[in-house]
């Protein structure tokens, strides 16, 4: 249960883990009749966390075995209706969305990395997280949310994690607010939040 605060079934936000914390950032701009982007469906958790705030969810995955994870939990939660999975890579994010939601979506979602579990050579890379991040922000409308989830401890993520900090970091001179939170170790994981002015 999500309280009002963005905590998670009574704890406080500063114990949520950093999904958790992902999802407490986007949900202020959530609701019905809004728009939201899962980059990267994975098992669906965060497509599922999308669709029960009442928006319509636009969710893309390269991997099949995914977006078949994903469909038989949200058809489970009986939010299959509002979710338009689509397997692609989010590089062609543009291709796949209705042209009269530009400027429409309140909230884009990135949870980088692979699948735990799945074929581990589908990660994430920076050059199409770039891309995929920079159409999400053309597609956002004002006071919309980007969420990225960046993991520095596999091989080439902390590569993907600076390019991502880059491009975020560039933002900030273009309207937009960004925070980071970040572990104290290397290599743990990253939330980066961008807020589109
Ligand atoms: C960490 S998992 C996502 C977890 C997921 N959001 C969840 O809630 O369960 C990362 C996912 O990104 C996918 N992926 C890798 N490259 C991608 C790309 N170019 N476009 C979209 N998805 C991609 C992988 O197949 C994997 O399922």
């Amino acid at each position: 249960m999500r309280e009002a605060d963005g905590s998670v079934a009574g704890k406080s936000p500063a114990r949520l883990r950093l999904t958790e914390r992902a999802h407490a950032v986007v949900l202020p701009v959530l609701g019905p009749g809004g728009v939201a982007i899962d980059a990267t469906v994975g098992a669906g958790r965060d497509t599922e966390f999308l669709a029960a705030s009442g928006a319509r969810v636009f969710g893309y995955d390269v991997q099949e075995e995914a977006l078949s994870q994903a469909r038989r939990r949200l058809a489970a939660a009986g939010l299959e209706e509002s979710v338009t999975l689509i397997h692609a890579g989010h590089e062609d994010l543009e291709r796949h969305l209705p042209a009269k939601l530009l400027g429409r979506v309140s909230a884009a979602m990135f949870n980088l990395g692979y699948l735990p579990g799945g074929d581990k050579s589908l990660v994430t890379v920076p050059g199409t997280t770039v891309r995929a991040l920079t159409a999400a922000s053309v597609w956002l409308k004002s006071g919309g949310v980007i969420s990225v989830v960046a993991y520095r401890g596999h091989r080439g993520g902390a590569d993907e994690y600076l390019a991502v900090r880059h491009l975020l970091d560039g933002w900030r001179t273009q309207g937009f607010s960004v925070r980071v939170e970040e572990g104290l170790v290397s290599t743990s994981p990253v939330l980066i939040a961008a807020k589109k002015a």
